[in-house]
């Protein structure tokens, strides 16, 4: 069988397992890019969430063969940005992180939000972020910390 080419936080990778497989489960199981978290597995949660082409997208959603010749980003590679170290700082400011099970996919969906509106209001980043789902419901604290990285981060994004 084919390889299934893609770019994995910046590196050429070839995936040779079948086009069926999930993403979420391939990024953990065979790229350990553990930040990329199992929550619900049907698109409910956001826990999952990566950057495919740089568009927020569900991994458990999408099966292997859909990836081929995309860039993905997880936060393993996200990490290595300054957009990264602004918004940790900003996480970290306001206490942000409880559990932490749903940040990985609140800081790529922040991310999101910022590189489509570097300047949004609040409301504008609650509405960005609400495919997002927290179950230690702190949803006010992430918000705040992206409103903090808007004003931190400006230039930025
Ligand atoms: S695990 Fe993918 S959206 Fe919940
Ligand atoms: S910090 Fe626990 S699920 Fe969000």
């Amino acid at each position: 069988m084919d390889e299934i080419r893609f770019i994995l936080n910046g590196k050429e990778t070839a995936y040779a397992g079948a086009a069926t497989d999930r993403l979420l489960d391939v990024l953990r199981g065979a790229y350990r890019c553990t930040s990329v978290k199992c929550g619900c597995r049907e698109g409910e949660c956001g826990a999952c969430a990566v950057l495919i082409d740089g568009t927020l997208i569900n991994s458990c959603c999408v099966a292997m063969g859909a990836v081929e010749g995309s860039s993905i980003v997880t936060l393993e590679g996200y990490r290595e940005t300054e957009r990264f170290a602004v918004l940790d700082k900003a996480f970290a400011e306001v206490s942000a992180v409880q559990c932490g099970f749903c940040i990985p996919g609140m800081v790529l969906a922040a991310e999101s939000v910022l590189s489509s509106n570097p300047d949004p209001t609040e409301e504008e980043v609650r509405i960005g972020m609400s495919g997002n789902l927290c179950r230690c419901t702190g949803y006010n604290a992430i918000i705040h910390a992206i409103m903090i990285a808007v004003k931190e981060g400006n230039g930025l994004w």
